[in-house]
């Protein structure tokens, strides 16, 4: 999701981090260092191994790909203006599987309706709006084949504009039940043929899981005051997940679905917004979904801990669709962008998230247990129990992973901190009672697939960096009105990811060197991009970069001339950008997975044909995009695309 559609349609101050933190703009200059301080941080072992995402159930066999550096062998595409997905030549793309597509499930496969006539019951067995994150799982559990697999999607949010025949007007509870069924997460059974991957239908496995699936409540939270409600007044299971951005996903094989603008979905319309609201941007308007006027979940005067039951990581076991998902709040309650899973050199699972707002932080979380190859069950359990810590970037480059855990640090009863199941729902309160450093907008977290501990994060813009009211830049934030984002690095000491120590750097400051200010230059060396967002290494350890530029700005302004969201590889030994795709009119490029052998990539499209104002009119559906059916077809969709070599290589080489 862009920034410019939460601060229209959520209606919210555009920063909830009030808090009083040093801003190490106090102490020191900006460091534009983009590689000075990081060093080879030794031989990979089987943490690193087990550090590239899909990598993760490689336990069985080793991986084909040298620990050294890659080349990168396509030749860039230029930045694109149609209405299309271009790859580089000797690539395909295709769509697999698109909004409204049915999921496969076994006697109940409705078809996608082009005028958006399918009904909520329909909804809730097709795929859902707006994808995001999402990861491969080979098949069957265990296995790391390349041509067989699950696939967990996420499902952002809704633009009812094209979710309804008529749109908003004559708003009902029937929409409010349709869009609640189009948000969530898809698990579909894919396989490829000769010609390609298809989805397979029906399947057993096939499901989805929306803003109505039962849910359990895990961790420190589970069963505590501030999360029960009159439907359950155990605090143990709530309805639903939503907002779903980015993910992870374990070596166990399992999927974590990330709560993102959750708030935008709730209203308080008292006049009287609590601390704990305030701090989460929930406010007396909702984002302009308009789901609290017919469900009374979502408002909070009669409902108020409701809230407190989203703005968690949740892990679905893909495998067994009669599974109950859980919110594991042992992970901390904030805006989840993704949740980067690695498994340190002791075997405890680290887990790396941000926190996707402006002047928010970077957590990590440590298991207090260890992953045992051989027990599934047990490793079910890991994200139950363990430390949350968040990030503080000093200006001297080093930095600290300082804990969250009540009675230290001033995280004590007087503060409102009364035990560890408060410190993670109110997790912004705790951290920035911390010290915690405020971060220009923390999107996707990559673990870098060869080298344990040393890990990146897109920092996608922050306009509001140094305005006036607003924090200033620091050494870790160096521009003001940072309107390219830029990617930080850190390596965690001794290459341990369960390090509370650790030496970071700028990566990239991301820019057009072209541009009239300074301040937007940036130091790209390659194709040039901004407001990264979608982040993550193949096992080869090429870093994928997915841009996220709203649909106010792309292709305008300080972007004019940049066209439609794009794709890019970088070889950060190297550190040139190339870029690899671009999308169609109106939409952003997020999602990345990979098949274990690198020879296929999903990435979704998502939102394409959104205008500037950021939702369709239901009378011209096709006025920006007709991606992908064509300019006969209804209304524009988001889609997951599979990207081959059609010489059946590697993708990228
Ligand atoms: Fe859903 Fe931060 O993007
Ligand atoms: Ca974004
Ligand atoms: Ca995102």
């Amino acid at each position: 999701m862009s920034d410019s559609y939460k601060i229209k349609h959520h209606g919210v101050e555009t920063a909830s981090n009030q808090s009083a933190n040093l801003l190490l703009s106090e102490v020191m200059d900006a460091r534009f260092s983009r590689r000075g301080l990081l060093k080879g941080s030794g031989a990979a072992g089987l943490a690193g191994v087990l550090s590239g995402s899909f990598a993760a159930l490689a336990e069985a066999a080793p991986l084909p790909f040298a620990r050294k550096p890659p080349q990168l062998g396509f030749k860039p595409v230029p930045f694109g203006f149609e209405d299309k997905v271009v790859v580089p030549e000797g690539y395909i793309a295709e769509v697999l599987y698109a909004w409204g597509d049915p999921v496969g499930i076994k006697g109940n496969m409705p078809a996608f309706k082009q005028d958006a006539s399918n009904t909520a019951a329909e909804q809730a067995v097709q795929a859902g709006m707006h994808h995001d994150g999402m990861a491969y799982f080979p098949l069957p559990l265990g296995a790391t084949g390349s041509k067989h697999g699950l696939m967990a999607i996420n499902h952002e949010y809704t633009d009812d504009g094209l979710l309804h025949v008529d749109g908003m007007n004559n708003w009902s509870a029937d929409k409010v039940k349709k869009a609640q069924a189009a948000v969530g997460v898809s698990v579909i059974e894919v396989e490829a043929n000769g010609k390609g991957w298809n989805v397979v239908r029906p399947s057993k496995y096939a499901r989805r899981i929306t803003a109505n699936t039962p849910i359990a409540i895990g961790g420190p939270a589970r069963g505590h005051a501030l999360m029960r409600t009159d439907a359950d007044p155990r605090g143990v299971e709530v309805l639903g997940t939503l907002q779903n951005c980015a993910n992870g996903q374990t070596p166990w094989g399992t999927y974590l679905t990330c709560e993102e603008n959750w708030d935008g979905v709730f209203v308080n319309n008292s006049g009287q917004l609590t601390e704990l609201e305030k701090r989460y941007g929930i406010s007396a308007k909702d984002a302009g979904y308009n789901w609290a006027w017919e469900d009374f979940r979502f408002d909070l005067q009669l409902n108020p801990n409701e809230a407190n039951r989203f703005g968690w990581v949740v892990e679905i076991d893909p495998f067994d669709p009669k599974s109950t998902p859980v919110k594991r709040s042992a992970l901390g309650r904030f805006k989840h962008e993704g949740a980067t899973v690695t498994i340190a050199p002791s075997g405890h699972a680290v887990v790396y998230m941000g926190d996707d707002q402006r002047f928010e932080y970077i957590y990590k979380f440590v298991s207090k247990h260890k992953y045992d190859p051989k027990n599934r069950k047990a490793n079910m359990q890991l994200l139950e129990e363990g430390t949350l810590y968040v990030a503080r970037f000093d200006a001297d480059g080093s930095g600290q992973w300082l804990p969250l855990v009540h009675g230290q640090h001033g995280l004590t009863s007087d503060k409102g901190f009364a035990d560890q199941g408060e410190v993670v729902i109110k997790a912004r309160m705790a951290a920035d009672i911390l010290g915690a450093t405020k971060m220009d907008r923390p999107e996707w977290i990559a673990v870098h697939s060869h080298k344990p501990g040393e890990v990146y994060c897109t920092l996608t813009n922050n306009s509001e960096r140094g305005k006036d009211g607003k924090p200033g830049t620091d050494a870790a934030n160096p521009r003001k009105h940072n309107l390219f984002g830029h990617i930080i690095r850190w390596n965690e000491a001794n290459g341990d990811a369960v390090s509370t120590a650790f030496k970071w750097d700028i990566f990239v400051l991301a820019g057009r060197p072209d541009a009239d200010k300074e301040e937007h230059k940036g130091n790209i060396h390659g194709d040039y991009f901004g407001s990264q967002d979608g982040l993550k290494f193949d096992n080869n350890g090429v870093l994928w970069v997915e841009t996220d530029v709203s649909t106010s700005t792309v292709n305008m302004k300080e972007y004019k001339g940049m066209g439609n969201n794009q794709m890019l590889a970088v070889v950060p030994e190297t550190g040139e950008f190339r870029r690899f795709l671009t999308g169609p009119n109106g939409c952003e490029i997020t999602g990345i997975a990979f098949t274990p052998d690198n020879k296929t990539m999903f990435i979704n499209i998502q939102h394409p044909g959104e205008p500037a104002d950021e939702r369709n009119d239901p009378a011209k559906p096709l006025a920006i995009s007709s991606w992908p059916d064509g300019p006969k077809a209804g209304r524009p969709r988001s889609a997951t695309v599979a990207i081959r070599k059609l010489d059946g290589g590697i993708i990228g080489s």
